[in-house]
């Protein structure tokens, strides 16, 4: 088996020593495109400096609100010194009136670190957990005295359940006593029959506008086709549903008209008849009548139904519209007196904004305000067309 003999030495002469030297197509054309892609970098920059066109420098998207300032990078980044430039508070507050959180607050966090840009977001405004869990995780105050539950982590975690219906809750203010059972009878006697109600015949959100809140029930709309205030089978005419002082005018009106030739005391036993049907039977079903003096007529306390129950967070039904009222709002069915309170707890909630995959968002600003808007003021100086539309 004799085969070739390689020496070391043969195998050495073999290599090229002047490999180094000598210019091989890649590595030449891999260091001309280096150079001329640097070169044309640098002339498309000097070239966008020169012509104004700033996309150039661009690190992503801007948010679809601000998505305007693409022509318009200096209204955020204003120079630092000599070199480079640096986005400050000032420059969104000059657009802005972004007002600040909580008078107690310890510390004020960037804008930045909550509105985060160049991500190309299609809502700016939601901000992370984390942004809002750096303080309410630990709650602190200046005063060190917080007025609110001091642990929250997520809204599955340390949230707790909503003031309106915490054991030991205040009752429903409102003064209307209307049972909620008794009218979601399936035969409830109406004006031409038996019907059974819905709870949108009395509630139904004001508008199609987001956080729009249920519109306020009232009397004429919801009540009156039921329970006129008829007084006397003489008249087709109701009672006004007004102060006891505008019924008492049109009921004396009324016997006056009617009155042919029966006398003054005619009229006035009629209207105390009138009147004592109406404040004991009619107003008196639905209100609660207080007497001034003894003798006096009665007045209607104030209804005091309330509009917005939870003030600290917003509540959007339209965007709610396909889930049952009852699976929040369970308790409307079987309830008898008005003073019960008919809202959800948090546990409702969590079924669905749970934080878990299938979850919807769970994010603190999903539900919550941050900026105190009660302390907006209007914009500082305001903008031609031509800052946002080049
Ligand atoms: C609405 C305000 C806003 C506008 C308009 C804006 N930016 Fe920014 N930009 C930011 C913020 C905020 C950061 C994050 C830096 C920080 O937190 O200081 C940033 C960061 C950057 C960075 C990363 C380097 C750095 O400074 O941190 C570049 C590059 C940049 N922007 C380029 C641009 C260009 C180019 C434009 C114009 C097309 C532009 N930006 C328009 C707000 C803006
Ligand atoms: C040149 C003016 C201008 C500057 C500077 C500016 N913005 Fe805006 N911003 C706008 C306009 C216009 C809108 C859209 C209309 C609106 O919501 O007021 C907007 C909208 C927003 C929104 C609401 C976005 C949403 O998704 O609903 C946030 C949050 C915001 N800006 C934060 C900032 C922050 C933080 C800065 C500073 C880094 C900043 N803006 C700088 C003009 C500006
Ligand atoms: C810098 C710390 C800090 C950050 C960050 C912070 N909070 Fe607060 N928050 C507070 C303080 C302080 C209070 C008031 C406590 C008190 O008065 O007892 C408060 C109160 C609240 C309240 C109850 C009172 C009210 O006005 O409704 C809510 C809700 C709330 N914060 C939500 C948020 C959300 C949502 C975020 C994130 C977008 C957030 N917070 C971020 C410090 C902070
Ligand atoms: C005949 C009209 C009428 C119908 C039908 C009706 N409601 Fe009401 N509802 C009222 C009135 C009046 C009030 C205010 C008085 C009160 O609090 O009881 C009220 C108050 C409420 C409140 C807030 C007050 C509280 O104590 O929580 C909720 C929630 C509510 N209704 C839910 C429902 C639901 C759900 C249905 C259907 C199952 C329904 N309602 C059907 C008239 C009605
Ligand atoms: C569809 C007809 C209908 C409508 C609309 C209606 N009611 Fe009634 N309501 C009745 C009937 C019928 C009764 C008697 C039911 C019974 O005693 O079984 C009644 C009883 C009442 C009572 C006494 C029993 C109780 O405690 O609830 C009050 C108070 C009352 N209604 C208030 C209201 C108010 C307030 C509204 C409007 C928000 C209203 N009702 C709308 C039909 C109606
Ligand atoms: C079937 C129930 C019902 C009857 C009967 C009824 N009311 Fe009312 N009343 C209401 C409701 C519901 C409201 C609150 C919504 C509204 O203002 O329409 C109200 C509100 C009022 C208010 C305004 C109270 C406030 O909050 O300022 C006055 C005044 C009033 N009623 C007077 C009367 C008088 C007087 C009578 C009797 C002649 C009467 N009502 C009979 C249901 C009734
Ligand atoms: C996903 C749960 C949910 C569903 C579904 C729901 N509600 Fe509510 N509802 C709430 C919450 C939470 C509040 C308290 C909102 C607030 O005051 O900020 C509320 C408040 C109310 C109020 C008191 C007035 C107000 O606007 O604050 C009425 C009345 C009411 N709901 C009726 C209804 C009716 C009628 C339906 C069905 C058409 C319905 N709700 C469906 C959760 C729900
Ligand atoms: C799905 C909606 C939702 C989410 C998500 C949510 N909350 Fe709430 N939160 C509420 C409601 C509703 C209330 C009750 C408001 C009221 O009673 O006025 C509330 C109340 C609060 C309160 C006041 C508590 C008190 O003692 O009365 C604080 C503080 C708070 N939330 C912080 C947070 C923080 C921090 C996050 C994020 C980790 C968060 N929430 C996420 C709906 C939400
Ligand atoms: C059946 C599931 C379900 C339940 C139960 C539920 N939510 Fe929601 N919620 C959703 C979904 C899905 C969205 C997103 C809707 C959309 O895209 O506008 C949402 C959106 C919201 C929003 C933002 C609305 C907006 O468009 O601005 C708030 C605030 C909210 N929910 C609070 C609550 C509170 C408080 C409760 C408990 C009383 C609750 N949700 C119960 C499914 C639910
Ligand atoms: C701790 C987080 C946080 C900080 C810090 C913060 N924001 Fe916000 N911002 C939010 C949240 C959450 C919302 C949406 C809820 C609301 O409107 O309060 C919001 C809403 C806004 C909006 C939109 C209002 C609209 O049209 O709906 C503007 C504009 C805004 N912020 C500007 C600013 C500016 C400017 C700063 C700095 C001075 C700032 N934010 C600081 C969390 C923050």
């Amino acid at each position: 088996m004799a085969g070739r003999t390689r020496t070391t030495k043969k195998l050495a002469q073999r290599i090229d020593l002047n490999y180094f030297k000598r210019a091989y197509p890649i590595p030449r054309w891999r260091r001309i495109l280096s150079i001329a892609a640097a070169g044309l970098g640098v002339a498309w920059l000097g070239w966008a400096g020169l012509t104004g066109k700033q996309s150039a420098f661009n690190a992503g998207p801007l948010a679809r609100a601000h998505v305007l300032l693409t022509n318009n990078c200096s209204s955020c980044h204003v120079p630092a010194g000599s070199f480079g430039t640096q986005v400050t508070e000032t420059a969104c507050l000059a657009c802005h009136n972004a007002p600040v959180h909580q008078a107690k607050q310890t510390f004020t966090p960037a804008c930045t670190s909550c509105h985060v840009e160049h991500q190309g977001s299609f809502r700016l405004a939601a901000a992370s957990e984390a942004s809002c869990t750096q303080c309410h995780s630990s709650l602190k105050t200046t005063d060190g005295k917080p007025q609110y539950v001091t642990s929250v982590s997520s809204f599955t975690s340390g949230h707790p359940d909503f003031a309106a219906v915490r054991p030991g809750h205040a009752p429903d203010p409102g003064t209307i006593k209307l049972s909620h059972q008794v009218h979601m009878k399936s035969d409830l006697k109406g004006p031409s029959g038996p019907v059974q109600l819905q709870c949108v015949d009395c509630h139904r959100p004001a508008s199609h506008s987001p956080n729009a809140p249920m519109a306020a029930v009232n009397y004429a709309q919801h009540c009156a086709s039921c329970h006129p205030l008829v007084f006397d089978s003489r008249f087709a005419e109701p009672a006004p549903h007004q102060e006891t002082k505008v019924v008492h005018d049109f009921v004396v009106q009324k016997y006056t008209e009617a009155n042919h030739g029966n006398g003054a005391d005619w009229v006035a036993q009629r209207v105390a008849e009138a009147e004592r049907l109406l404040w004991q039977k009619s107003c008196k079903e639905c209100h609660v009548l207080t007497y001034p003096a003894p003798d006096a007529r009665p007045e209607i306390l104030k209804s005091a139904i309330p509009i917005k129950w939870m003030t600290h967070a917003k509540f959007d039904h339209n965007a709610h519209q396909l889930v049952m009222c009852t699976e929040c709002h369970g308790q409307a069915k079987t309830s008898n007196n008005t003073a019960d309170v008919l809202l959800p707890g948090i546990a409702t909630c969590q079924k669905c904004h749970s934080g878990g995959r299938a979850s919807a968002d769970s994010r603190c600003s999903e539900c919550h305000d941050y900026h105190d808007w009660s302390k907006t003021k209007p914009a500082s100086s305001l903008h031609a067309i031509a800052d946002f539309a080049r």
